[in-house]
């Protein structure tokens, strides 16, 4: 089973100004690059729009998924409008309280989506979560849009936490389960081991931040989508980079 993970693309409306950089072109870019890559699976991983739900966003992004022909996922960051997301995406039925979270079984394994679009996990979606962790004693698949950690990345960390990141974490620890959580949000890539959890974070296809800076830096403009390999004996995941583009040239 290969998973192709793609967050942040922060695409902006016709144009508007996304800081010089050309989120659609990226997006194509990774796009294409995953086509390559034969994915079973593509999953986007919230922060569709630049700043806020917009439908003719959403609407351009439908259409380059399904000309894909590759099956995919989606969920929402804190850029996004769920609701509007899910009647584009013809996702109505998966809304649950104003928010769209979900499971699949892939392989073998089980597969979550959440929604942390408020910048917390709802108390919905708390109770739901330990109802899936109670079934089931094997590996754990997640994909939420922000780490459920303190990830080390002082302007992040401190502006644009998981507001109950320690309560979701802890859930997640108490299940004494293997459970491997992938994420965007921060715009690096970084992976964070808890004991048997283990935190991904995916590079976006806007622009990456610098880890260390505790203001607003850019890192650099290279883009990447993340690949996930599994079987029931297999797991390997690693991070694939590639050139973004300005408006007018290649950065
Ligand atoms: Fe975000």
């Amino acid at each position: 089973m290969r998973i192709l993970q793609i967050t942040d693309l922060h695409i902006g409306g016709v144009q508007e100004d996304t800081f010089g950089v050309d989120v659609r072109k990226n997006f194509d870019t990774i796009l294409e690059k995953a086509r390559k890559s034969a994915p079973d699976l593509i999953v986007i991983t919230g922060d569709l729009c630049f700043e806020t739900g917009n439908k003719e966003i959403y609407y351009w992004i439908h259409s380059k998924l399904e000309s894909l022909n590759i099956p995919y996922s989606i969920i929402a960051g804190n850029h996004d409008d769920s609701s509007m997301m899910a009647e584009v995406f013809g996702l109505d039925n998966l809304m649950q309280q104003e928010a769209l979270y979900y499971g699949l079984m892939m392989e073998g394994h089980k597969v979550l989506y959440l929604d942390t679009s408020k910048n917390y996990l709802p108390k919905g979606q708390i109770d739901w979560l330990k109802d899936q962790l109670k079934t089931g004693n094997d590996r754990l698949i997640i994909f939420m849009h922000h780490p459920p950690a303190q990830v080390g990345v002082p302007f992040m960390d401190e502006n644009y936490p998981l507001e109950n990141y320690l309560e979701v974490q802890e859930i997640l620890l108490e299940s004494n389960r293997e459970v491997h959580v992938f994420c965007g949000h921060y715009h690096i890539e970084k992976t964070i081991c808890i004991d048997k959890l283990s935190i991904h974070i995916t590079p976006s296809t806007f622009f990456q931040l610098d880890q260390q800076s505790e203001s607003f830096k850019v890192d650099h403009h290279n883009i990447a989508y993340r690949q996930l390999d599994y079987s029931l004996s297999n797991f390997d995941t690693e991070v694939h980079y590639f050139r973004g583009h300005n408006l007018k040239k290649v950065i």
